[in-house]
């Protein structure tokens, strides 16, 4: 079968091709960031023009890079949720435009599904069950996947996200906008140890997280500095590392202890912040030692992105489902659990699901 993904939640315009024979074939990413950064941040009405502006261009792009024809397609996968509601409409709508002309079957798709699965389309992708780890601007949760809508929450932060708090972080150490991987690069050139942050919600049982705190722990620490005279480089990037440590490590003790709940030796990060090398590699590391393995996206794909869509709409689909003659109504809010299971098809990749 082959799927037409199209993403536009947030700041993010992406098309892309996948065909559940042969994979992904084609794709392609227009990033807002040089629209927003003059605001210090993602602009809804700005965000919903653009993403006007770029998806036919997308659409045509993907195809041409493919080889195929509009009329190749099998269906059309788009983001129905959670996200910005004028910019859901965007690509909803030309979605769904789309698939009425060509007599195809549409399909909304969950954007945290979308990051979920988007492992799958790596060479090695993870077997069910496993848990995963969802780190992005707007979630934080740990969720024990048994297959494809077999959810369960096992927990989540209570207050700002984990891209939130980087964000939010790295807009009080004035590093603009986008946040996360401005200061994670700063984080790079600071000293381990001259810091210390709390590591929140550690020290009582339980895999929720709350990181708000931690943004307060920074201010409080900056102010400090400040009152000793103005900050150098090497104080910015000094106070960036001990933000970073504090973040991964805690993300680091709730995966273990989620694994350890569960019994299970796979984990699944996916979300913006899984694009976090130091992440990566900590839980690298920390699996390593207790016998199980990590699973993450290609970089490009832990971000948002219109392959994750495609990939997730086409599993769906080739199991039948499809939007009702009347599409339910976007969801800029929508709690993953309510997805419905579908049999799983393969487990190791996406290639025979047809
Ligand atoms: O998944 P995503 O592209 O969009 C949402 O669905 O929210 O995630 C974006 C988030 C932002 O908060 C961004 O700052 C964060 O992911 N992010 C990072 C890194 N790259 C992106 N955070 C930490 N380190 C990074 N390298
Ligand atoms: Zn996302």
């Amino acid at each position: 079968m082959l799927v037409l993904g199209i993403e536009s939640s947030c700041d993010e315009t992406g098309v892309a091709l996948y065909s559940t024979q042969e994979g992904l074939l084609a794709d392609a990413l227009f990033s807002q960031v040089e629209l927003h950064e003059v605001y210090g941040g993602v602009v809804p009405e700005l965000a919903s023009r653009d993403h006007l502006r770029r998806l036919t261009p997308l659409v045509r792009q993907v195809m041409k890079q493919a080889g195929k024809q509009l009329t190749d397609l099998e269906a059309v996968a788009y983001t129905a949720g959670p996200g910005l509601i004028g910019a859901l409409l965007t690509g909803a709508s030309l979605a769904r435009s789309l698939a009425f002309a060509l007599e195809i079957p549409a399909l909304g798709v969950h954007h945290m599904e979308g990051h979920l699965l988007a492992p799958l389309l790596e060479e090695r992708p993870p077997e069910f069950p496993f848990v995963a780890l969802l780190v992005s601007g707007g979630h934080t949760q740990l969720i024990q996947v048994e297959g494809i809508g077999e959810y369960q929450l096992l927990g989540e932060s209570l207050d700002d996200a984990a891209g939130e708090a980087f964000d939010k972080t790295a807009k009080l150490l004035d590093l603009g906008y986008p946040g996360g991987p401005r200061l994670a690069k700063l984080a790079e050139q600071g000293h381990s140890g001259r810091f210390k942050f709390p590591r929140p919600m550690t020290n009582r049982p339980g895999l929720d997280f709350s990181f708000s705190g931690l943004k307060t722990h920074t201010l409080t620490c900056v102010r400090e500095l400040q009152s000793q005279g103005e900050l150098s480089e090497q104080d910015l990037a000094d106070v960036a590392w001990a933000f970073q440590d504090a973040v991964v490590d805690t993300l680091v003790i709730k995966c273990k202890r989620a694994l350890k709940q569960t019994g299970y030796q796979r984990l699944v990060i996916a979300g913006g912040v899984s694009a976090n090398t130091e992440l990566r590699q900590r839980l690298e590391k920390t699996l390593q030692g207790m016998g199980g393995e990590v699973f993450y996206p290609a970089l490009q794909y832990c971000t948002d992105n219109g392959a994750m869509i495609a990939l997730a709409g086409a599993l769906r689909l080739a199991a039948g489902q499809k939007d009702a003659e009347q599409p339910p109504a976007l969801r800029p809010r929508w709690p993953l659990m309510e997805l419905p299971s579908i049999q799983p098809l393969t487990t190791s990749g996406a290639a025979t699901c047809d």
